[in-house]
């Protein structure tokens, strides 16, 4: 029997210690958390994906009294950016969350489908994203993108893509 492991390398950066064009990002999904439509759990999530060609597109959590029905922030960014830019590579997607009035102290951990996406993003870009998870306490930077995140991938190659 082998044992194996994963390991997952990521930064955690202040405030102060991000890059002009990271607090930018960072700055834009805190903003768009406004945006949310979380009346059920009161949880506002903003994401915010920077393309290639510098274009920000914003995502935020959709929610719906048919809960299943609801979207998470990620994905509503992700497949909007591939939708009207589909030939813009996604270079970094930063996100954060409002709750109990204030910014969640701990970084927003994205969910496990939202991490299926961003890898399949990633795939058809052929470039990890550079994935900010915004805390009061921290910031988590993941250069290695969605791949650091989910071990053990399904992606196309499962389907012998
Ligand atoms: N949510 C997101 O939008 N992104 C995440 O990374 C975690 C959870 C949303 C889904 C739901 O509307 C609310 O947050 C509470 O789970």
């Amino acid at each position: 029997m082998q044992h194996l492991t994963h390991i997952c390398h990521y930064q955690l950066c202040s405030y102060e210690e991000l890059t002009e064009q990271d607090r930018n990002l960072v700055d834009i999904a805190k903003s768009a958390t406004r945006q949310s439509y979380a009346p059920y759990s009161r949880f506002h999530v903003g994401a915010a994906a920077l393309l290639d060609d510098g274009t920000v597109v914003v995502g935020t959590n959709q929610e719906n009294a048919a809960y299943p029905s609801g979207m998470c922030a990620e994905r509503i960014a992700l497949f909007h950016a591939n939708s009207c830019y589909p030939r813009q590579t996604v270079i970094s997607l930063a996100i954060a969350a409002y709750h109990d009035g204030k910014f969640t102290s701990n970084p927003i951990s994205p969910c496990g489908a939202c991490r299926q996406v961003m890898l399949e993003t990633e795939q058809r870009y052929g470039m990890p994203i550079r994935v900010l998870l915004f805390g009061v306490s921290g910031t988590y930077i993941i250069e290695g993108g969605a791949h650091e995140l989910l071990p053990l991938t399904f992606d196309a190659s499962s389907l012998g893509k």
